[in-house]
């Protein structure tokens, strides 16, 4: 290993708010932070580079993104997923998750039904409510424990004339699978049939396990192509979420000019001069990093899933396809709502993303992030041992 994710790095005292905002959301900061999905590793350092060679310019005025900076992120596109971008269809947003907004807002129209698949990253609801939309749910299915799929029959059941858009999530958080090019093809077809136009959340999509394939859902087909704007993002990838930089691929141009002029409208167009340089240089030279970053994601999630099973096996888990989030599922316990919350923070003291943030499907459930230190996860797995055993 060339890098050092096994070093514990001080989080606390550098306003990180997976470390310090525990108190909003658990009522105290004594906890181990096993939540909010960023990693406490520190970046590629080809990207820390980039970033120091601009500190050191000292000159930090608004910046202007230039052709190359989109190149760079379709050639990614190209050499990791083999999906072929154009430079014209492709823009900037800050995140993910306001960029969904913005979509909601300039596509749909107040009223107008979105569906999404829960249990799911619980942002989807509120960018949907918050902008007056309905949200649809369309639950995955548990076929087997703990593996979920798509329940097809039930979607074209709550497709009416009022739903707009499907907010895939691709990879799913929190369920971990890396949707398989047929799974996502029925989608598509049933979708675009029904003239519901699909949103892909490909955030998650470079962290991906061994015998996993992600398939970008808007590279499918032309059908695939003209019905679908994915999102996806250097952030998870590299640990830079902070720095707010994503990429957002539209059908065409002119769809791409409705987003660019409503992001402007709200001066929010622009990168910081940060987050533009650690993006070019996380796209063209942070690859060896996300190499190595990967086998030690999954070497973590193997050794979580290991001492479970020899420890504490009444507590069960699937290993993720992809993301570094597992899904922890406590159900046979029989603990009601609260109880199970409450042993785990106020008995294990550990922060995990509660289930049922995700949609009522997560009831018993924890979601848990792995990208931490070795000795982080062997601690929880102590704590929850002692509590759960
Ligand atoms: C599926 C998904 N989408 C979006 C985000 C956040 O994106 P951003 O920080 O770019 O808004 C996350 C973060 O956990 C996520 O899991």
């Amino acid at each position: 290993m060339n890098y050092e994710f096994d070093k514990v790095i001080d989080r606390k005292e550098h306003h990180s708010a997976k470390w310090r905002e525990m108190d909003k959301k658990f009522g105290t900061n004594d906890l181990i932070p096993m939540w909010i999905a960023d990693m406490d590793f520190k970046t590629a350092p080809e990207i820390t580079e980039a970033m120091r060679e601009k500190l050191e310019h000292g000159i930090f005025g608004y910046v202007n993104r230039s052709d190359e900076y989109y190149e760079i992120a379709c050639n990614w596109l190209k050499k990791r997923h083999s999906w072929e971008v154009s430079t014209k269809n492709i823009t900037y947003s800050p995140g993910v998750v306001p960029a969904l907004s913005i979509i909601i807002q300039e596509f749909t129209k107040p009223g107008d039904k979105i569906i999404i698949q829960s249990p799911v990253y619980y942002p989807f609801y509120n960018v949907i409510e918050e902008n007056n939309r309905e949200v649809v749910l369309n639950p995955l299915k548990e076929t087997e424990r703990g593996y979920y799929e798509m329940n097809y029959e039930d979607l074209i059941s709550k497709i009416d004339d009022d739903v707009k858009f499907l907010i895939l999530c691709n990879p799913h958080n929190p369920v971990g699978r890396v949707w398989k090019k047929e799974e996502l093809e029925k989608l598509g077809k049933i979708c675009f049939e029904k003239g519901v136009k699909v949103i892909s959340d490909e955030i998650h999509s470079d962290l991906i396990f061994k015998e996993n394939k992600h398939m970008p859902f808007a590279s499918l087909g032309k059908e695939f192509e003209e019905n679908t704007i994915t999102c996806f993002a250097p952030t998870k990838t590299f640990n830079i979420a902070g720095l707010y930089s994503s990429f957002i691929v539209f059908p065409n141009s002119k769809d791409r000019d409705i987003f660019e002029e409503a992001l402007g409208r709200i001066d929010l167009k622009r990168n910081n001069p940060f987050s533009l340089v650690a993006t070019m240089a996380a796209y063209e030279k942070g690859e060896p990093w996300l190499k190595e970053l990967l086998v030690y994601l999954e070497e973590n999630i193997d050794y979580l899933i290991g001492y479970i099973k020899e420890n504490i096996p009444k507590i069960k888990v699937r290993k993720p396809e992809g993301t570094y989030l597992a899904w922890l599922d406590f159900r046979d316990y029989d603990l009601s709502k609260g109880e199970l919350e409450r042993k785990i923070i106020e008995e294990a003291k550990i922060a995990f993303d509660d289930g049922l943030w995700f949609g009522e499907e997560g009831e018993g459930f924890q979601r848990i992030n792995v990208a931490c230190p070795r000795v982080m996860i062997e601690e929880v797995l102590k704590r929850l041992e002692s509590v759960f055993k």
